[in-house]
């Protein structure tokens, strides 16, 4: 194998309309954990450009979409000149796509058809509507994670199936074929080499409805702190987010989770525990200080996190692309060689 360090990989998945809960909940902590681990490890970061599509997207704005994700994430402060952390698009390493065909044959129909987000989504729309793609995603993802011979997956608890199922296809063909594949930590596994300080982060709720998850998809967009939103227009919604009528500002997520809320995006933009949050606002009988606390420091966080994003130099994300995706598609093709000569293809 060329990989000399071991590697942790992962797919930042493509989403126009970022907001501070992927921001906080997904993209920092990756971020942080990729310059604390590098140096011992070979961190992929790649951008799964060939999943975006599994459920119909507007094809004229892919190409934007992809460039602005890679300038969000560097805003963000991915550390480009780190000679360990690799940022990449899956479709420039081909070996992803060949590999996920030749999976594909040893892959149960029947495994497929028993993914949770397969069984949703045809539930909810038909099989006639969906596509091959949406069916066969899991395959792509583990070729996404075989071909580099990734030890670590951090990945949300939404992708446990897929990493389950990963771990099972590789143990499949490494049964039938000798070594080809490094099995991915089980995701217990991951949790205790991780920690709790990484990968994990408090969760931020929809500021109108506090008890489900903050959305993009949320309709009025009154709930949701978007990236690119005005910091004026930020401030308003934090001024207007549901709160109760205890009039004491604790965290307890059962009888105030409005105002436990406020208290977690205050803590994660302030980068502090959430105990030193709450122990400053101790005593306080009234919302309208705490709320404007709250709000100045979203609308002061997307001031400078806008500024930044202005300042990102597209041609230091381009070279360092043209750059991974050199070293990506070498590493990849040697796995890819390997199973090609073991499936006798070579
Ligand atoms: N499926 C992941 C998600 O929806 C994204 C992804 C694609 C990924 N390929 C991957 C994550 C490989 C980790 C490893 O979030």
């Amino acid at each position: 194998m060329q990989m000399t360090k071991p590697v942790i990989l992962t797919g930042l998945r493509a989403n126009n309309d970022l907001q501070i809960g992927n921001y906080f909940g997904a993209l920092l902590p990756i971020i942080l954990m990729a310059k604390q681990r590098a140096g011992e490890y070979q961190i992929n970061l790649f951008m799964p450009d060939l999943h975006s599509f599994t459920t119909p997207v507007d094809h004229a704005q892919l190409q934007n979409n992809i460039m602005n994700n890679l300038r969000i994430f560097t805003a963000a402060g991915l550390p480009l000149d780190n000679p360990d952390v690799h940022m990449y698009r899956q479709s420039y390493v081909p070996a992803h796509s060949e590999l996920t065909w030749i999976l594909d044959c040893f892959a149960g129909f029947g495994e497929l058809s028993r993914m949770t987000e397969f069984k949703d989504k045809s539930a909810r729309l038909g099989v006639e509507h969906i596509g091959v793609g949406q069916f066969n995603y899991p395959v792509l993802m583990a070729s996404d994670i075989l071909l580099y011979q990734a030890a670590y997956v951090p990945v949300g608890d939404d992708q446990r199936q897929h990493i389950e199922f990963t771990r099972m296809l590789a143990e499949r063909m490494n049964n039938r074929f000798g070594e080809l594949f490094t099995l991915p930590a089980s995701m217990q596994e991951q949790a205790e080499f991780f920690g709790s300080s990484e990968g994990r982060a408090l969760r931020i709720m929809d500021l109108q409805d506090p008890t489900k998850k903050m959305s993009k998809s949320d309709e009025s967009g009154k709930g949701c702190i978007f990236l690119g939103d005005e910091p004026a227009v930020a401030h308003k919604k934090v001024m207007s987010a549901t709160t109760d009528s205890v009039a004491q500002v604790n965290h307890d997520t059962i009888n105030q989770p409005g105002v436990s809320n406020l208290l977690r995006i205050l803590a994660l933009l302030r980068g502090v525990e959430l105990e030193v949050v709450v122990h400053e606002f101790n005593g306080v009988t009234s919302y309208g200080d705490f709320k404007r606390t709250v709000a100045d420091e979203v609308a002061a966080f997307l001031t400078d996190f806008q500024a930044k994003l202005a300042a990102v130099d597209d041609t230091a994300i381009k070279s360092k692309l043209a750059e991974s995706e050199a070293l990506m598609n070498q590493q990849a093709n040697q796995t890819l060689l390997n199973v090609q000569k073991a499936v006798g293809l070579r």
